[in-house]
């Protein structure tokens, strides 16, 4: 997806005035998703939600001129079979507007914001209420900031740092977390491309086996684990004394094995550090057990790590 630069501050109107008129939406799953605009009620928008939440196409009249206005103004009403269709979507996290991709996200640069994010979202805040003094926080792939933004509420004054390879995510965090009135640096890249210290990091990385490999959803090996390990290994060996990863993803169990915590363990252990581990949700995508590539597992946990470096 394309954005001018004159799309950046007709987003942060489009947020502003979503906020005005009480916008909400939860996002859900892509099978929900597609569930529910399976729906005959559900094949033109009927309202704002259904616009900016369900993704439907949408004929002018039905959003107000304050929110049609900074969306077209930002490019990204698109015209659909005689209808517009909006580019992006927006949802709501603990208490805030995050603005991502569109419904279906099939696009390479597709930027996520899923019930994961919430569950990610939710663990973090748990996490870092009693971290103590933290300086310096890393979201490690920050797509839409949500990680970053939720914690910047626990962690007043931290420096937040966002990285990601994919630019467009950057941008829309960058405007997410201006909505939500914070300042953060990112960084296009990986944590590599990250310079210096920190004492906290986070992550949501990809953890699906994906076909089509789309980066905000290829885990690799071990059935989409090692995405996990390896960043778990990279922001380990930074953590200052002290420090700590909180890592939110999920893990393929076969016959009832977890490889992913079972990495994890010896990992942690090899650079000195503890790990706490636990399951969040102990059943998640079970849509995806269909794939072949998942023939041998019986179910997918969302799991929450967190990886501690002695003082
Ligand atoms: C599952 S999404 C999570 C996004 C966000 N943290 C959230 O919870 O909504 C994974 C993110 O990691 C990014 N990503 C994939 N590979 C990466 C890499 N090697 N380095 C940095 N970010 C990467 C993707 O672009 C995507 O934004």
């Amino acid at each position: 997806m394309h954005l001018s630069n004159e799309a950046e501050p007709a987003l942060l109107d489009l947020l502003a005035a979503l906020e005005r008129i009480g916008y909400d939406f939860v996002p859900v799953t892509p099978a929900t998703h597609a569930r529910v605009l399976a729906r005959p009620d559900k094949r033109q928008a009927r309202n704002v939600r259904d616009v900016f939440g369900w993704s439907l196409p949408f004929a002018p009249a039905v959003l107000p001129a304050e929110i049609l206005e900074p969306l077209d103004k930002a490019g990204l009403a698109q015209a659909e079979d005689g209808l517009l269709k909006s580019r992006v979507r927006v949802g709501r996290l603990h208490g805030r507007l995050i603005v991502h991709s569109a419904y279906p996200t099939v696009e390479d640069d597709a930027v996520f914001f899923s019930p994961d994010t919430m569950r990610f979202a939710d663990f973090v805040r748990d996490e870092l209420l009693n971290a103590g003094n933290v300086k310096r926080l890393v979201d490690i792939g920050a797509g839409a900031g949500s990680g970053a933004i939720s914690a910047a509420a626990v962690l007043p004054g931290a420096r937040l740092t966002l990285c990601d390879i994919n630019p467009l995510a950057l941008r829309l965090a960058r405007i997410n977390a201006r909505h939500s009135g914070l300042d953060v640096e990112t960084v296009e890249g990986g944590l590599e491309a990250v310079p210096g210290g920190f004492d906290a990091a986070i992550a949501n990385p990809p953890f699906m086996v994906d076909e089509d490999g789309r980066t905000y959803r290829d885990g690799g090996e071990m059935h989409g684990g090692r995405v996990s390990v390896d960043w778990a290994v990279a922001a380990a060996t930074r953590l200052s004394p002290g420090g700590r990863l909180i890592l939110y993803t999920g893990s393929a169990i076969v016959e009832g094995k977890d490889e992913l915590r079972a990495a994890l363990e010896r990992e942690a252990a090899a650079l000195g550090c503890t790990l706490r581990y636990r399951e969040l949700d102990p059943d998640i995508y079970g849509e995806e057990l269909e794939r072949s590539s998942y023939a041998d597992v019986e179910r997918i946990a969302a799991v929450g790590a967190v990886i501690e470096r002695p003082c």
